[in-house]
């Protein structure tokens, strides 16, 4: 990272997400805490983008000279045909979630897979080298952190889904950056047995089903690492039951904050301020 900010034309940085529904993102409230802390001087609003009309919005923050922009739902796949370059981490995902504009091109990144493993260095492991790692799930988001921990050089991966043709699936688009292969869950007792981090990236457990679990707590080892990317509620029910198995529980928030932090990083140059945009999140939710 350099220390100086390059400064756009007009002193004034704009930055934004856009994505359907949008009204309640956290995002505004995080980036613009980050602006405030990093004393850069700029704006982080949240835009209301229609399919149709994806491609007349990019076109349009080019034009008012953004700086870059997040991407959520329903346009992070959809995006990619309007970008000039992609990052390895957009082309291997498939998909955008943050946009820079540098001189009139778009650049697309996808940091949510390695601000997942940032978070869950910073907060639960000291490596994840070397270490068997159980995914659940083999949707969007399970892709984003599979392609980011086989980075990390895990000894084994394993991605357990209810559908087992997408966990194979997904196994076998990742197959050329390490040891990976997917299975029903059916299985998730043989291959929870021998797990040293279990991670949930499905939306079981979730507010307002908070009862719930992907996988029966008896399945998971004492002792162990367990990640959930769910962040609505906390601390969900599957981590909980682990912590009275004695696991390392690790949340969603932390996901969230660092996919944030290393777009903030990708549009400005400095150093993202992690903890007042951990704060900010979580002032928003009261
Ligand atoms: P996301 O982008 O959040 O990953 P997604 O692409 O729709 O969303 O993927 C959802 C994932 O959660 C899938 O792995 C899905 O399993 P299937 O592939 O079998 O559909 C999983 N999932 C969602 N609801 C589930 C449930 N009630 N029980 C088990 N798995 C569930």
């Amino acid at each position: 990272l350099t220390t100086e900010v390059t400064r756009p034309v007009n002193g004034y940085y704009l930055l934004g997400v856009i994505g359907n529904p949008i009204a309640h993102s956290k995002s505004p409230a995080m980036h613009n805490a980050a602006l405030l802390e990093a004393g850069v001087q700029g704006a982080y609003v949240p835009l209301h983008v229609e399919p149709e009309n994806l491609q007349a919005a990019v076109m349009g923050m080019k034009a008012m000279n953004f700086r870059g922009f997040n991407v959520t739902i329903p346009h992070k796949v959809d995006i990619l045909s309007y970008m000039d370059e992609l990052d390895e981490s957009a082309r291997f995902i498939g998909a955008v979630n943050t946009v820079v504009i540098e001189h009139d091109r778009l650049i697309g990144y996808n940091t949510d897979g390695v601000g997942y493993v940032r978070s869950l260095k910073e907060e639960a492991v000291s490596t994840i080298e070397g270490m068997h790692v159980v995914v659940i799930g083999a949707g969007g988001a399970a892709r984003g952190i599979v392609y980011a921990l086989l980075l990390e050089q895990p000894q084994s991966l394993t991605i357990l889904n209810r559908t087992a043709e997408k966990a194979e699936e997904l196994a076998k688009d990742f197959k050329v950056l390490g040891n990976v292969n997917g299975y029903s869950i059916d299985s998730a007792e043989q291959v929870l047995a021998q797990a040293d981090i279990v991670i949930n990236t499905t939306s079981v457990g979730m507010h307002p089903h908070t009862d719930q679990t992907p996988v029966s707590i008896h399945h998971i080892p004492e002792g162990i690492v367990v990640s959930d990317l769910i962040y609505n509620p906390l601390e969900t029910k599957l981590l909980t039951d682990s912590k009275h198995k004695n696991c390392i529980i690790h949340g969603g928030l932390g996901m969230f904050v660092y996919q944030g932090a290393i777009a903030f990083e990708h549009w400005l140059h400095v150093q993202a301020p992690v903890e007042a945009m951990r704060r900010a999140v979580l002032a928003s939710f009261t």
